[in-house]
């Protein structure tokens, strides 16, 4: 019997089969769970992928900028499982002049298209499926170290941070609800959100020589292993937190 037999989770931010988000629903799945993906902007290639999934899961469009899309998920996803005990977050977006070392001189318009795609947007999940979580459940978000300012990260670093923050003020409200809300700080992954970054290569080499586990760039199963065993009944007493999955580098001085 797996860790999430009889567990309704929905992933959001399958892209391709590198994303973090592809790795947790085949975890997810292999551990007994059913699951509900959501796609955003080209479904077609995410159900494409969908269909590599040992059970090959709907996908529904989410795109976490339409107040449509939210206003609508609980009811969409309702039509595939009568609740949810598991919800991932796992969506980020930062335009091209927040990253790469344009730090002064980014403007706010794309600031904010980061903040909301990428911050914001873990309430606004949490809050639309609400709705479905009546008996409780867990919410997992992916986030990138935001204690240190990084090279090129740059505003998704400010992004993250918020995130760290919101994961918090989430724990707090969504307690009452039995709902645990955590992060999963990853280390670096070669996915398409990485490779949107600019300077990434400067991760890829630094990583792996820094972390006492070492760190393999194109392995995101031990970063899905964290989301399942936190959306898992093994985690029951932890909400507000962030486990770190990067080969321990977060604890080593430069
Ligand atoms: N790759 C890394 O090095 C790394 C490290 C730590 C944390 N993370 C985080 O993991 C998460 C997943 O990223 P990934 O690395 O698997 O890359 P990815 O490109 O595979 O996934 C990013 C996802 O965000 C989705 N997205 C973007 N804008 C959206 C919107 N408006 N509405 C809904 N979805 C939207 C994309 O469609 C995509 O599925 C992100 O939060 C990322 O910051 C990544």
């Amino acid at each position: 019997m797996g860790i999430l037999e009889g567990k309704r989770i929905l992933v959001t931010g399958v892209l391709t089969d590198a994303s973090i988000a592809f790795s947790v629903a085949k975890l997810a799945q292999e551990e007994g769970a059913t699951v509900v993906l959501t796609g955003f902007g080209r479904l077609s290639l995410v159900e494409r992928i969908a269909k590599r999934l040992p059970e090959p899961p709907p996908v529904l469009e989410l795109d976490v900028q339409s107040t449509e899309h939210l206003d609508t998920l609980a009811a969409r996803v309702g039509e595939h499982v009568d609740g949810l005990d598991g919800v991932v977050h796992s969506i980020g977006f930062a335009p091209q002049s927040a990253l790469g070392g344009n730090f002064l001189n980014t403007a706010w318009e794309d600031v904010s298209t980061a903040l909301h795609v990428s911050t914001y947007s873990f309430k606004s999940l949490a809050v639309a499926c609400l709705p479905l979580m009546k008996e409780g459940g867990s919410i997992v978000g992916l986030d990138f170290d935001a204690s240190k300012a990084w090279p090129v990260y740059d505003w998704m670093g400010v992004a993250k941070a918020g995130l760290e923050s919101a994961n918090r003020y989430l724990a707090r409200d969504l307690g009452k609800h039995n709902i645990r809300v955590n992060l999963v700080a990853a280390g670096p992954l070669r996915t398409m959100a990485a490779k949107s970054i600019p300077g990434f290569k400067e991760f890829e080499d630094s990583w792996p020589e820094k972390a006492p586990l070492g760190w393999d760039l194109s392995d995101t199963v031990p970063a899905a292993k964290a989301c399942v065993a936190l959306m898992s009944d093994w985690f029951p007493a932890t909400t507000g937190e962030i486990v770190h999955v990067d080969g321990g580098v977060h604890a080593i001085g430069a």
